[in-house]
């Protein structure tokens, strides 16, 4: 066996921890490859909605069509229901905490956890989760059964992680959890902030995600004062209306939420804000989501992921019945998509004639150079490959709904 080839689906932590299986791989001799010349397979799963697990069907269909039989392997956040299920599509369902013993003939075993093997970085951005797991039950959400319980990775390994990223020439660091906030390692996560910003060298610290009942005031602190900080937070809200609220088990209520922004705001003015929305809960009326509807209006989001809701086995809210049909969903998902492109617009117009510092990110197909603004904004402009990994400084000369365009400043 000599290639691999590995499909991940899902947040940046599955990224994360596709990288350390790769690195993994590569130990034991396999390189990388596409799907039709590889000889193993794996599939990092996503269970958060339907949709994903019904591509994994699909995308493992086709593989085994594209080429003789290459050995396939499941990972991942995958649900017990599940696990059946992908027991007959794979040839193996391995955890992923235990990817050191993962029991395959060409694998070297080891002794240890996950994070006793290092990850296989690529790009600017170095991903690292300082904490797994989620013990808030939001009662649509299957981390709690797909990941577990919350542990913390102890400081020192984060911090050593993020030193040798920095060495590594990555200029973008993310510290990564379920709930950040929740991080409760030898330290707080704003004393962690504080560590990793006082590692030498030209780099960015962002981190996600943050329960808005969890963002303390010595979280705000650090985000002001450490330089290396962005100024951006997704803090998702999923829902604008304190009886959904209360049904999704999200120990806040809009008021809050409000007090929270403002606080923020207050504290650091130029933050930028994004944040998560699922529409069409069990027993969300059209009275309710208005009230989501005005929410998103008041609080003029820089960006929000919103998604249609997906009835997910284990929940607790599984066993609600649904009444908010797909179309109507789609309806409700629309219209904040719609609003959400027009107070882009206006707020991407003052960029206009500004420069910005800017993160290269990639190539994209069309042949862009691009790259994401401290405030995470997208950016598109001409310029060489080996821009690629670098700041740079761009004027901005167009700005749409979903970014901005500009050319790279001379120095
Ligand atoms: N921990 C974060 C928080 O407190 O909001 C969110 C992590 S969750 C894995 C990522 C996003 O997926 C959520 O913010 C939510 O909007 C969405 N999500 C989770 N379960 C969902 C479901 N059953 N249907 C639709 N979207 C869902
Ligand atoms: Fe899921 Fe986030 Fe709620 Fe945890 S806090 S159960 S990860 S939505
Ligand atoms: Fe992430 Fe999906 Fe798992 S959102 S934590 S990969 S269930």
């Amino acid at each position: 066996m000599k290639n691999y080839h590995i499909i991940t689906f899902g947040c940046q932590m599955n990224k994360s921890d596709s990288e350390r299986v790769s690195k993994f791989l590569e130990e034991s001799g396999l390189k990388e490859s596409s799907a039709s010349e590889a000889d193993l397979i794996i599939v990092n799963a996503c269970s958060v909605r339907q949709s994903a697990i019904d591509r994994i069907r699909g995308k493992i269909n086709n593989v085994k069509k594209e080429k003789g039989k290459p050995v396939t392997v499941i990972t991942g956040c995958l649900l017990e229901k599940d696990k059946k299920e992908m027991q007959k599509l794979f040839d193996h369902v391995l955890k992923i905490e235990e990817l050191p013993n993962w029991p395959l003939p060409i694998l070297e075993k080891r002794k240890g956890e996950r994070f006793t093997v290092k990850p296989k970085r690529c790009g600017p951005s170095a991903y690292i989760p300082i904490m797994t797991g989620c013990e808030n039950f939001c009662t649509y959400c299957v981390v709690p059964y797909t990941r577990g319980k919350i542990t913390s990775r102890p400081s020192k390994e984060i911090i050593d992680e993020a030193k040798e990223a920095i060495e590594r020439n990555h200029k973008e660091i993310w510290l990564l959890g379920q709930n950040v906030n929740a991080y409760n390692g030898d330290m707080s996560f704003p004393d962690l902030l504080k560590e990793v910003n006082k590692i030498k060298g030209d780099f960015w610290i962002r981190f996600t995600s943050s329960h808005p009942k969890d963002l303390s005031d010595e979280l705000i602190d650090a985000i002001k004062k450490c330089g290396k900080v962005t100024k951006y937070l997704n803090l998702p809200i999923q829902s604008g209306d304190n009886e959904i609220l209360k049904k999704m088990n999200r120990p806040y209520t809009t008021e809050d939420y409000r007090a929270l922004v403002e606080k923020i705001r207050g504290e650091i003015p130029d933050i930028t804000l994004s944040t998560d929305i699922i529409v069409g809960f069990p027993g969300e009326t059209e009275k309710h989501f208005r009230n989501t509807v005005n929410l998103f209006n008041e609080i003029s989001f820089d960006m929000a992921y919103i998604a249609r809701y997906s009835p997910r086995p284990q929940t607790a809210a599984y066993s609600l019945k649904e009444t908010v049909s797909e179309s109507e969903k789609k309806r409700r998902e629309k219209l904040l998509e719609e609003l959400l492109k027009e107070s882009n617009m206006e707020k991407n117009k003052n960029y206009k004639g500004k420069e910005v510092r800017v993160l290269v990110m990639k190539r994209t197909k069309k042949g862009f150079l691009m790259g994401k603004t401290e405030k995470y904004k997208n950016v598109l402009f001409k310029g060489k490959d080996e821009l690629v990994g670098h700041f740079t400084k761009v004027r901005i000369n167009e700005c749409t709904s979903w970014g901005l365009k500009g050319k790279v400043v001379k120095k």
